[in-house]
Order: C-alpha cells, then sequence, then structure tokens
C-alpha cells in the first residue's frame, strides 16, 4: 500500500504512534526487543488450516508425520509446501514472502544458521519459552540455534552432524584400519584402490557446489586443521597457517583425483547417489543418508556394506559444522495457535522417535541417543551424538546470507580447477571480505 498524499501520511503515523502507545501500555512496559507483536508473554491465537513451509523432504517420511498431525486435526490440517533440495535456495523463496508480508506460509521449516536474520528482520514471530516446556530435555546446542539475543523464535526438530561414510567391505578387504586423519584416509584409499574390486572406485567426495553446503564443508576443512572461521570473539580469523592447511588439502584432493572432478558439482543428494552407486570410498554427509543407503529395495547398491565414523581431521580428530533445522512462526502468518501446536506436535518425544525410526535423520531430544534398543538398531546414534556435541557453529549474524555468500565464492575459487586464485590469497581476500561483514 502506498501513501501519496503527506496529511494521509500523517495521519498514519500518528495513528500508529497511538496505537503503539496503547500496545505498550497494555504490555506493561513491553520490553520486547523489538519482535513484533507477539513479545514473550504475546499470545499465538487463530486457529485453522495452516501451510508449512519446507525445503524438499530427501528422508521421505516428513507425509507420515503430517499425516499423522492431520488425523487428529481435521480442522486444522497442515499442508506442505515443499521448497527446494538446495537450503539457499529455500532461504530465497521464504524472505521474498517475507519481504512482502505474505501470509501464505505459517509455519518454517529454518536452517539454524537463518535463526538471527529473520530474528532481526522481524520475519518470524518470537516464542513464548513458557509454551514449550520440552526445551529443557533436548541437546542444549540445539536449542541455542533457535535463540537471538537470549530470546525464543524457533524449536529444534532435527539436528545435524557431518559423518563419515565408509565402505566397511572394501576397507576389511584390504585389511586397513577405519582413517582418523586426512592423511591416514588418502593412504587407505590408495590400498583400496590397488585391489581388483576397488581399481575403478572414487576415494572421497564431501559438498562442493556454491551454496550453504560448501560453507558447512569449507569450514569443517578449517576447523579439522586446528583453525576458525570465525574466531570465540566473534571476529573472522581465517587468513592462518591452519585455515591454509584445512583449504589446501581439499584444493590437493581436487588436484590429485582423490576426490572426483564431478564432486564439485555436488549437493547431498548427488553425493549421497554416488556413495550408494557404489561410486565412492569414502564419503562426508548427514545421517539421512544412513537409513536410505541401507535400503534393500534396490535403490542403494552398498546396502549392508557400509559403516559410520567420526570426520577425520587433518592430524587428529576431525570437527562437524553444526546443521540441522527448527520451526517457527511467520511473523505475517494468521493461524499462530494452530501453528505452535504443530510446531509442539513435530517437535514431541513420540513424532521425533518415529521420525529415527523411519529415516536416520538427527533428533534434537537427548533422551533418543541414549535409549539401549534404539542404538542396538541404529549403531550410527552413537558417532552421531558425538559429531553434534563437537560440532561448531557457524556465524551467529545477522547479515548471514553475505557472510556465507563470500564464504562459498573464496571457497569455489579455489576448489575449481583451474583455480581462480591460491589457497592463500584465497584467504586473505576472505579474511578482508569478512572483515568488513561481521562488524561487531
Ligand atoms: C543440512 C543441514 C543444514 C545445512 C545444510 C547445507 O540440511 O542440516 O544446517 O546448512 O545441510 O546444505
Amino acid at each position: 500500500m502506498r501513501f501519496e498524499r503527506s496529511h494521509t501520511r500523517k495521519a498514519v503515523a500518528l495513528a500508529v504512534v497511538s496505537s503503539l502507545v496503547l500496545l505498550t501500555a497494555a504490555c506493561g512496559g513491553g520490553d520486547d526487543g523489538g519482535s513484533g507483536n507477539n513479545g514473550s508473554g504475546g499470545a499465538l491465537e487463530g486457529r485453522g488450516p495452516i501451510k508449512f513451509a519446507t525445503g524438499k523432504d530427501t528422508s521421505g517420511n516428513l507425509k507420515n508425520q503430517v499425516d499423522a498431525w492431520n488425523t487428529q486435526h481435521p480442522d486444522e490440517k497442515v499442508e506442505v509446501a515443499e521448497l527446494p533440495e538446495s537450503a539457499d535456495q529455500q532461504r530465497n523463496q521464504m524472505i521474498s514472502n517475507a519481504q512482502i508480508k505474505s501470509t501464505e506460509f505459517s509455519v518454517l521449516n529454518l536452517d539454524v544458521v537463518w535463526t538471527a536474520e529473520f530474528a532481526a528482520n522481524r520475519w518470524i514471530t518470537e516464542l513464548p519459552q513458557d509454551q514449550f516446556p520440552d526445551l529443557g530435555k533436548l541437546l542444549p546446542t540445539t536449542v541455542d540455534t533457535a535463540k537471538y539475543r537470549d530470546k525464543l523464535y524457533a524449536v529444534p526438530v532435527t539436528s545435524d552432524g557431518g559423518l563419515l561414510y565408509y565402505r566397511k567391505d572394501l576397507l576389511d578387504k584390504a585389511g586397513v584400519e577405519v582413517p582418523k586423519t586426512w592423511p591416514e584416509m588418502v593412504a587407505a584409499c590408495a590400498k583400496v584402490k590397488a585391489l581388483p574390486e576397488g581399481k575403478a572406485i572414487n576415494c572421497y567426495a564431501g559438498q562442493f557446489e556454491k551454496y550453504e553446503g560448501l560453507t558447512v564443508n569449507f569450514s569443517e576443512a578449517v576447523n579439522g586443521a586446528g583453525g576458525v572461521v570465525v574466531g570465540d570473539d566473534g571476529k573472522p580469523n581465517v587468513d592462518t597457517p591452519e585455515a591454509l592447511a584445512g583449504l589446501t588439502a581439499l584444493v590437493e584432493g581436487f588436484k590429485t583425483g582423490f576426490i572426483p572432478k564431478a564432486a564439485i558439482t555436488y549437493q547431498e543428494e548427488p553425493g549421497r547417489r554416488a556413495f550408494q552407486d557404489g561410486n565412492l570410498l569414502f564419503h562426508r554427509n548427514w545421517p539421512y543418508v544412513y537409513a536410505l543407503a541401507n535400503k534393500t529395495d534396490g535403490s542403494s547398491k552398498i546396502a549392508g556394506k557400509f559403516a559410520v565414523a567420526a570426520l577425520p581431521g587433518l592430524s587428529g580428530p576431525g570437527v562437524s559444522t553444526l546443521g540441522g533445522h527448527n520451526y517457527a512462526i511467520s511473523e505475517f502468518a494468521t493461524n499462530k495457535a494452530t501453528a505452535a501446536d504443530f510446531i509442539k506436535f513435530m517437535s514431541s518425544e513420540e513424532r521425533q522417535k518415529a521420525n529415527v525410526e523411519k529415516t536416520s535423520q538427527a533428533p534434537t531430544w537427548a533422551s533418543l541417543y541414549d535409549d539401549p534398543a534404539l542404538n542396538k538398531q541404529f549403531p550410527y546414534l552413537a558417532p552421531l551424538k558425538a559429531s553434534i556435541a563437537s560440532a561448531k557453529s557457524r556465524p551467529k549474524v545477522v547479515k548471514y546470507g553475505d557472510v556465507t555468500t563470500a564464504i562459498q565464492e573464496a571457497a569455489y575459487g579455489a576448489l575449481k580447477q583451474p583455480a581462480e586464485k591460491d589457497p592463500k590469497q584465497t584467504l586473505t581476500d576472505l579474511q578482508t571480505k569478512l572483515s568488513s561483514l561481521i562488524t561487531q
């Protein structure tokens, strides 16, 4: 809506000011930190059908979860709006909707790295913590990702930690131990490739396409070599010998063919397919791959032939980047009471257990990692818990979109062959760029 005439604008401004005064008085001072209409004590009102915006469901189980809700809530049905597979494209679509204050999406499945940006821009509603009493039972690191300036804006529904998938059958055959470091992984692959059945296999792939997954993989390379992208003081510190060693290992991987050329185009799904088609010996990916690669319906050629371990570091244990997804309520949603109940339902222990059993996605309930029956059935749970516990968060900044774009462009320019820049120059330039973006 545009107001052309200045006296109309003044009248509107006055009306807005007086309603703000009223609202503040009603909230008893209302220090809601600019959280919009539903400050920490605010009611989440309105019931009826809602739309749930989420990235493409690569787990295959979302429909079952949503159906369970819909059967119990015929008047508050949830319709799934499936967005693209790539995290960046999901973010773009959610932001475009928020910028026009669209009421279309009620619940947003947010990547853990978007909380600050969505909260600061008031695209999501602050959630009253007392309405979500189970938060204390979730892994604390996951709850931290759902907060901005100590206020709650979302509820963690899935976590994510990087795992090293490896072909156990081939490592056993070659008589090599599961590698704990990058050089050990290189040596192990050489031994497997010396076997007749290992001749054609590619050694390793993660996610190296220019998108959010590259920020994840680049950060893991840097952290796994003892460096940081952003330090504990909140300042970028990427022009260091440690970060250089981490990035160089990836660059050398591409140059020597340890990482196949095609991996420069890999997001999670193409990498998963290469692994389960039997074309990769080692593969860095998230836990959801475990269930899919173990399917015995013919979709995977390696069911029962692989296992998972902790990510290798350069000369010691690796460090995963913390991933995961939190459900938030769009500030512009109409049926917010239904949205809040749906979030409680999807984050409940019962639903998360049902989801683990079908999908191997990482739950956020701490108890599920300690359940003996689940551990027996799903051997990935122990390494996953360890991966998440020691995982490193990506920068928690409002301008996250700019920060991740800078990292992606830098890393991609160094990894693609021929490279745009050598690793040292890449990191020097990235440090300058990140310093201009992260100023607090
Ligand atoms: C997974 C993670 C998410 C990450 C994304 C990158 O979905 O859960 O945090 O940003 O992968 O592709």
